[in-house]
């Protein structure tokens, strides 16, 4: 569906929970994390319906989010539904990995086609404190794993923290040589928990670009938030995320639906409309969500004003 600045929405990013298995130092507190009752979360079934009326109204990819999306029971049934949504072409997901690799094959088989992997250093120890007690093994297996197992483009996402991981960037590019993935580098963005280390720990991805001159620039499509480069003779490829200093805005094709049933037309806006009553109602709900995404704001004011969205990072997904 068209929206009313002419851009066409067709992605829906779902965070199918605010729980998560980790508690990396810029998304969540290390403790006290208020849990959602389980009355107040969507269930799959719900899920199912909302993307079966976005889905009529032309939205063909699905991303799962959380949280970790994978803590959840049942979500190969889920992904298995979605499958055979009509207008659905394209199934990914969004985890940090840890409970990955036991269940690559059951979700590939359920018909998810694509994976993003959340990963901020290669350093075992380092792993551990970022994420305040993941174990980096898990992580590196399902990632081995989901490569012999044929996924389409595999993509691991790399926060960038200044005196943390930025002595990494060489090695993380470095993987792209050998292994067919995308390695992209995402600017830490003013919210939440990272509202802290922001202003000690935010790099620029053009710091990056300026200082590895061997990087050739590739065209990406034009929703993609990524800047695509190649190292030369590389298999995969290097990417960069930069929703503060470059907005990709005009060309945004997506919306969020929260765990709470709500959907969000924009990441940093504070804007979200309730559409749990609606779900009942296939026509009042495929009505609501015209409304919705036809009214998307047109940009975020990230840079001016941090975000304005009152919810954190691990409760819509990224
Ligand atoms: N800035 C940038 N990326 C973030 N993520 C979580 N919080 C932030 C933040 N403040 C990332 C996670 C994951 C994705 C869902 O969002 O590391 O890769
Ligand atoms: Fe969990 Fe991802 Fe947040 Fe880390 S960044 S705590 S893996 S939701």
């Amino acid at each position: 569906m068209i929206d009313k600045y002419g851009r066409n929405i067709n992605y829906l990013r779902v965070s199918l929970t605010d729980r998560c298995n980790l508690r990396c130092i810029y998304c969540m507190p290390e403790e006290g994390v208020q849990k959602l009752h389980h009355q107040d979360i969507l269930r799959f079934e719900d899920v199912v319906k909302v993307v079966k009326a976005t889905a009529k109204i032309g939205i063909n990819k699905i991303r799962y989010t959380g949280g970790e999306p994978l803590i959840l029971k049942g979500i190969d049934k889920l992904i298995h539904e979605t499958s055979k949504i009509e207008g659905i072409k394209d199934i990914s997901i969004t985890t940090n990995g840890i409970l990955l690799y036991d269940s690559a094959e059951e979700l590939k088989k359920a018909g998810l086609n694509r994976v993003n992997i959340s990963l901020d250093t290669l350093k075992e120890d380092r792993f551990y404190k970022i994420t305040r007690g993941g174990s980096l093994k898990s992580v590196i297996r399902a990632i081995e794993k989901c490569i012999s197992l044929g996924y389409g483009q595999i993509k691991i996402n790399s926060v960038l923290l200044k005196g943390i991981n930025d002595d990494e960037i060489e090695n993380f590019m470095n993987l792209t040589k050998e292994l067919p993935i995308h390695v992209r580098f995402i600017e830490l963005m003013p919210m939440g928990e990272a509202f802290g280390i922001y202003e000690k720990g935010s790099i620029k991805c053009d710091e990056i670009i300026k200082k590895f001159d061997s990087l050739i620039s590739v065209n990406n499509e034009k929703s993609s938030t990524a800047e695509l480069y190649k190292l030369p003779n590389a298999k995969g490829m290097v990417g960069f995320i930069r929703p503060i200093s470059c907005k990709f805005c005009e060309d945004c094709n997506r919306i969020r639906l929260t765990s709470t049933g709500t959907i969000k037309p924009c990441l940093h806006s504070e804007e979200e409309y309730d559409i749990k009553k609606y779900i009942k109602n296939e026509g009042i709900l495929a009505e609501v969500l015209k409304k919705i995404i036809s009214n998307k704001p047109s940009e975020h004011h990230l840079e001016e004003q941090g975000s304005l969205s009152a919810k954190m990072m691990y409760q819509i997904g990224g």
